[in-house]
């Protein structure tokens, strides 16, 4: 045997063993992971058994296969993809777009079969990019674009960063050859992190998951793959040699879950039209609630002796078709970009738009988000654009069309007054938003906006309350502040327009039942800037009743004060100096002074808040040696009572404790004038702040 060359014959027989167990627990755990969506292991166990297998693998190269997970990671760049031609080509479907064409289609399949009601496997409609993963008994061995359909580029060491995808099917008895056909996409979430990722760097954004999806899989450099999270869902099959194929879609889609091949969970069967229609409008109504795009549903026979009698039309095949959504996509024009002042005076620059359909509705107007969104993704006044509406989502311009843009485009400049009130727009330092200086005050789209907040459902629920009316209510000068509300009496509501007696009444009653509410709901009503609701529940909790918050607020600003609110879960000293600004102004105190008085009412505990400890926010320095205590119990009483021992002397130590052969420290400390103690002083302010 010689030394330092490893082969197959030198690789001890219980560490080949060690490495085969390795990679299918690991396996397993990716699968449980990627697949399942169900975790078996905490990450840090899974990376030590990683670990541990790729240093056998180091150790004794001849140890290494195609299917260890360690070849997950990415390899060298290659310089062009490589051809592959498809056994079977890789079609593409026909469209359906209403429901006449599924009626149509579901006639097709009962005349052509000659059955009163037909079985069909349904699906979604991945939005991603089709591939082909070719299997040799049970190991992956090759991955393949759809390309033409009849030959794609080879994207096997890219496929083989997908975590998703085994590197080894399941079972005893694999077939000796599978080919499975399925998409490539990303998961919404992954994308967000990934432009993220890329703002960052400085790097050009991905305009939606799909593209970014094709921009990951097409990298010459598979290290690149590697760090883009991508998915798949299988739903088909190319070549099957050596195992029976399965009568149905769907007994083929289960067998490829056994044999761990990601599948979706959304996949059933339905019967007739009713049945496909049903199916499409479930999915419809999760579309944006999944964690990936679908772009539609498809439909296609169930049985694949069908499927086979049906064969193809041209380049699809007549046994499935493709029922879309509404695209969530559309390019239209930039008529003018002007700007929205939000509640909080946040300026918002708007896209106004040439009237375009997007997701079953007309867009007119998109959100641009702030200057340096406009910036970044260089959106000029006359640019064709992509817009985008997802779900209930306010439309947004997701990117220009570069090759549309007219000579004469121009670029958007933002005001230095507030459009509504005349207010100087301010941009603090280092923020991303600009805001109207005017405040609620002086900006009538900020009290608008404050009203609308004030009244909403979650906060302090006025039903009937709406943004119409609240426009003429405060355009005609009648109600100002969310107190005047209260003030409202029918005779004034029924002067106003579009305004029925009926609907005076119910307003009158919906602003007195809305006078019972509770210290969250009220907090989060307020709006103040960064108190969401789930911040305005746990000060509720916290503080029990609203004189303890402001109490609280009143302590921020105090750069002595230990801070009350950043005792709170989830608060830190941004969100804590916006409650004390908020509270420290006498028009809101004044406010909230008139709310209660009006009758606005709740429930006031006792709140399960403890008062901060005496000597928290202090710092303390000992030097030399003191008569009685040692250092460490000096420190453990100072520290029970909440102060901090630090080293040396600055101006924010509050007290020097000094004893005997006290040295330099002592001198700073009387250099800077901070305050001396000797061991009975200590004791003597200990003993008082406790009692405090
Ligand atoms: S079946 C022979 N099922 O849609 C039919 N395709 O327009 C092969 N796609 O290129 C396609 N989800 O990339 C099928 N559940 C699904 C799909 C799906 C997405 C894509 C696929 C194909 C394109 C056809």
């Amino acid at each position: 045997m010689t030394l330092g060359i490893a082969d197959n014959r030198e690789v001890p027989e219980h560490l080949r063993q060690q490495a085969a167990q390795l990679r299918a627990e690991l396996a397993r755990h990716n699968h449980a992971y990627y697949v399942q969506d169900a975790p078996s292991i905490p990450d840090a166990d899974y990376d030590q058994l990683f670990r541990q297998l790729q240093l056998l693998e180091q150790q004794y190269p001849a140890l290494a296969t195609a299917d260890s997970p360690t070849c997950r990671v990415g390899a060298q760049p290659s310089r062009e993809f490589a051809q592959v031609r498809h056994a079977l080509a890789m079609l593409s479907l026909a469209n359906a777009f209403d429901d006449g064409d599924v009626v149509a289609f579901d006639k097709r399949m009962m005349d052509a079969l000659q059955h009163e009601a037909v079985e069909y496997a349904v699906e979604p409609k991945f939005d991603g990019l089709a591939i082909s993963l070719r299997y040799e008994h049970g190991i992956f061995v090759q991955a393949a674009t759809r390309g033409d359909g009849s030959t794609g580029e080879d994207v096997t060491a890219n496929i083989r960063t997908v975590r998703s995808i085994p590197l080894r099917l399941f079972g005893e008895q694999p077939p000796a050859v599978l080919e499975v056909r399925g998409e490539v996409l990303m998961f919404k979430a992954d994308f967000d992190a990934l432009n993220a990722r890329q703002r960052a760097a400085e790097q050009k954004e991905f305009a939606n998951p799909r593209n970014a999806a094709a921009g990951s899989l097409r990298q010459l450099d598979s290290r690149v793959t590697a760090q883009r999270a991508l998915r798949f869902f299988c739903y088909g099959v190319g070549v099957l040699e050596g195992a029976p194929m399965p009568a149905t879609h769907a007994a083929l889609l289960d067998w490829f879950g056994e044999l761990g091949l990601p599948v979706c969970d959304l996949r059933a069967t339905a019967s007739g039209a009713d049945g496909l229609l049903a199916y499409f409008h479930r999915l419809g109504a999760l579309r944006a609630a999944l964690p990936y795009e679908i772009d539609g549903v498809v439909y296609k026979l169930n049985r694949l002796d069908e499927q086979q009698q049906l064969g193809f039309v041209s380049r699809a095949p007549r046994f499935a078709v493709a029922h879309k959504f509404p695209a969530q996509e559309a390019s239209t024009v930039v008529l003018d970009i002007e700007v929205q002042v939000g509640r909080t005076g946040a300026i918002t620059p708007v896209a106004r738009l040439a009237p375009v359909a997007v997701g079953g509705v007309i867009v007119t107007n998109a959100t641009l988000h702030n200057e340096d969104e406009v910036r970044r993704k260089d959106i000029r006044i006359g640019d064709a654009v992509i817009v985008r509406r997802a779900g209930d989502v306010i439309p947004e311009v997701v990117a220009n069309i570069p090759e549309r843009r007219p000579a004469d485009a121009r670029q958007f400049v933002m005001p230095a007054v507030c459009p509504v009130c005349a207010s100087a727009i301010v941009k603090p330092e280092g923020e991303v938003v600009a805001r109207c200086g005017g405040g609620w005050i002086k900006c009538p789209a900020q009290r608008k906006g404050g009203l609308m907040h004030f009244a909403s459902r979650r906060a302090i629920d006025i039903e009937g309350l709406g943004e119409q009316l609240i426009e003429q209510l405060v355009d005609k000068h009648i109600v100002t502040t969310a107190a005047d509300l209260y003030k409202l009496g029918l005779g004034s509501l029924v002067a106003l327009e579009r305004m029925a007696d009926k609907s005076a009444q119910n307003i009158v009653a919906a602003l007195e039942k809305s006078k019972q509410t509770t210290l969250a709901r009220f907090i989060y009503a307020l709006g103040i800037r960064h108190v969401g609701e789930s911040t305005a529940k746990a000060l509720a909790l916290h503080f029990g009743n609203l004189d303890a918050v402001i109490a609280a607020a009143s302590h921020v600003l105090d750069p002595d004060a230990p801070s009350h609110l950043e005792q709170v879960d989830d608060i830190g000293p941004v969100v804590a100096k916006s409650i004390a600004q908020y509270f420290l102004d006498p028009l809101n105190l004044e406010m909230v002074a008139q709310l209660r008085a009006c009758g606005l009412h709740w429930p006031e505990q006792a709140g399960t808040a403890r008062p901060p400890l005496p000597q928290a926010g202090k710092n303390f320095v000992l030097t030399g040696t003191l008569p009685n205590l040692s250092r460490d119990q000096a420190q453990a009483m100072i520290e029970a009572e909440g102060g901090k021992v630090t080293a040396s002397v600055s101006k924010k130590t509050s007290y020097v404790v000094a004893g005997e052969d006290a040295g330099s420290k002592l001198a700073r400390a009387q250099e800077l004038g901070i305050p001396l103690l000797d061991e009975a002083g200590l004791l003597a302010l200990l003993k008082n702040s406790g009692a405090a």
